[in-house]
């Protein structure tokens, strides 16, 4: 898609705000989208990390599928999680990396960092690090990066180029991207590309 977006951009993060701030602040609540301990656990994330993540991350996980399929971490390496959330894959990371190691996380919502932080503070990590901003520019030198992980989070931007090219200026010569994401397989009508609803579900 090209960098001409067909919805106003900053109407569109103040709508995914809106639904990721009631994600991280009513976790309870009925959304349209599966969240919670429950589903990550069907999706068979990964064990004994899973377990060890507290509910105050776990129960406002928003994810769509499992990339941990994919494969895992390396002691040592450096992950960045694009739109970490409350921080489940993060802080499943920052185990898999181990104290040499380094996971970084980012997202817009201020409300699910602070569940990412109380999360990192309570497991005693100190090798997890947060930012809060926009995937489409990252705070992190070039070629700094072994693995970048995502999951639910890049289908949310229209500048999906600008999210690419950063994720290839970050991470280092032979680096991993490992997301889960959704895909639509068929053309989507301009009315619906239009439509903000659709675009923050
Ligand atoms: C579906 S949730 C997924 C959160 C997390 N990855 C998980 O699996 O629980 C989408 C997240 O992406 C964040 N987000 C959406 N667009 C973003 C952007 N352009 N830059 C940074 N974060 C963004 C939202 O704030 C929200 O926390």
């Amino acid at each position: 898609m090209s960098s001409q977006a067909p919805v106003d951009v900053e109407v569109l993060r103040s709508e995914i705000e809106k639904t990721y701030t009631e994600v991280s602040t009513s976790p309870q609540s009925d959304f349209i989208f599966p969240t919670g301990r429950a589903w990550a656990q069907t999706l068979g994330y990964p064990e004994p990390e899973l377990g060890k993540v507290p509910d105050t991350s776990v129960e406002s996980f928003a994810g769509v599928a499992n990339h941990w399929r994919l494969g895992r971490i390396d002691p040592g390496q450096t992950v960045l999680d694009l739109g970490c959330g409350a921080g489940t894959d993060l802080l499943i990371g920052a185990q898999m990396v181990g104290p040499e190691g380094r996971a970084v996380g980012l997202d817009m919502t201020v409300s699910m960092l602070d569940r990412a932080r109380k999360s990192a503070e309570a497991m005693g990590l100190e090798n997890v690090e947060l930012h809060e901003g926009l995937i489409e520019t990252l705070p992190l030198a070039d070629h700094s990066v072994d693995v970048v992980i995502s999951n639910g989070v890049i289908d949310l931007v229209p500048n999906k180029d600008a999210v690419f090219d950063e994720i290839d200026r970050v991470l280092r010569p032979g680096g991993r991207l490992q997301i889960a994401d959704v895909v639509i397989h068929t053309e989507v009508s301009e009315d619906a590309r239009k439509n903000i609803d659709l675009w923050t579900g």
